[in-house]
């Protein structure tokens, strides 16, 4: 057994699941258990169940067994510790997470999450906690780090569902609209539309004119190719939502709103997290359902949509993501037991490196207009929506 400076960990999965949790619990409580000697709590259903003083001793038989299962054996949630809904109330429960972690005698809070618990990590830091992060999401935005781990499997999911949509496409000389998750960036769809062969990719970062794209299917038509798939991003908007989502947002923050731009009129409540932290989502007809009508009329092509939704989010890991799990999370073992907190642990090409949290948390990380998959997508002939 080698010499720990940290003696007892409490683990939390918070945010939107992914697959590749439990190979990360995995990772960090083998290490922390059998190579460096510590006590392992396992908090259900994220922040809540800190507040709640919710737990599970995690042994080395409780997290046997644990690697290829999507989901989480945790339980998640999105709540907020600062403002977490109580009997009817939203309430500031910092102070009660930062009393219960410490009745429990953990040493260090380790938060495996999104954008949002970063962000909810730094402020339980801020309140004396010792915290270490790794970055989950299937959206692959949190900043500071090359990838997040979730990412590739859900990739892998859509690209599969993009080949598949192919052939039906062909059969029925038509437009498939294939809307994939990623409400502020678009590395989702760009990776599943590239890998894929999308004809059509629309991304959140690049804002496309409807006419464009309207054109390069007509193209596609003349040349003889009896279908087109677009694949496109759930946050992605044509320029003149963009627009109006920028006029919008500027407003609210005139009058001190953190309003997402989002140019509709009916409020959804209780989202929130990882994908649109403290900020309040409003929608109309659904982006992808509205593009797909939009492009049947001006093509005159028949368009179906398909929205993969949660299914992105279900499954066993990749193989990519099993491994990139057990490197942060042994990664993360062996920083604790060096005594490093207060930091996440990143993907830095073949390295995992500790990253202070407060330089990463609150922060996406989106698609570079110059990123290299960018500039394949548009070398092997994919229309973005702009025009270059
Ligand atoms: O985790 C981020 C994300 O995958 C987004 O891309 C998606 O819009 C969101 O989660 C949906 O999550 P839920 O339905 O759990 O609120």
């Amino acid at each position: 057994m080698r010499k720990s400076k940290t003696r007892c960990i409490g683990i939390l999965t918070s945010g939107g699941d992914c697959p590749g949790l439990n190979a990360a619990i995995r990772g960090v409580a083998k290490a922390a258990i059998t190579g460096y000697g510590m006590q392992v709590i396992g908090i259900l259903d994220g922040f809540r169940g800190l507040i709640e003083s919710r737990t599970i001793p995690l042994d080395d038989r409780a997290v046997s067994g644990i690697l290829t299962y999507g989901g989480t054996i945790l339980g998640t949630s999105r709540d907020k510790p600062h403002k977490m809904p109580m009997g009817g109330r939203v309430m500031d429960m910092t102070a009660t997470a930062v009393e219960n972690a410490r009745h429990l005698g953990m040493d260090c809070l380790v938060c495996l999450g999104g954008g949002g618990t970063q962000k909810n990590a730094l402020h339980l830091r801020e309140a004396g906690l010792n915290i270490l992060t790794l970055p989950k999401t299937i959206d692959n935005d949190v900043a500071g780090t090359d990838v997040s781990f979730g990412f590739d499997t859900a990739m892998n999911t859509a690209t599969e569902a993009v080949d598949r949509l192919h052939s039906t496409a062909t059969s029925h000389n038509r437009l498939i609209v294939c809307e994939v998750m990623g409400h502020n960036a678009g590395w989702l769809a760009l990776g599943a539309g590239l890998a894929g062969g999308a004809d059509v990719i629309l991304i959140p970062e690049i804002p496309y004119e409807l006419a464009a794209v309207a054109e390069h299917l007509f193209e596609r038509r003349r040349s003889g190719k009896r279908f087109s798939i677009i694949c496109v991003a759930e946050g992605a908007l044509s320029d003149k939502e963009a627009k109006a989502a920028r006029k919008e947002a500027e407003k609210a923050k005139k009058h001190g709103k953190g309003l997402k731009p989002k140019d509709a009129a009916v409020e959804v409540p209780g989202r929130g997290g990882d994908y649109d932290e403290d900020r309040l989502v409003l929608v109309q007809e659904p982006m992808a359902s509205r593009l797909a009508r939009e492009l049947q009329r001006l093509t005159g092509t028949e368009a179906r949509l398909t929205s993969l939704g949660h299914v992105q989010r279900g499954g066993s890991p990749t193989p990519t993501d099993r491994m990139l799990c057990t490197r942060l999370g042994t990664k993360a073992a062996e920083l604790l037991a060096e005594g490093v907190y207060n930091v996440m642990v990143a993907v830095r090409g073949e390295q995992c490196v500790p990253v202070p949290l407060e330089k990463i948390a609150g922060k996406k990380k989106t698609v570079p207009l110059d990123h290299p998959w960018i500039a394949a997508a548009r070398l092997v002939g994919t229309c973005l929506g702009d025009r270059l």
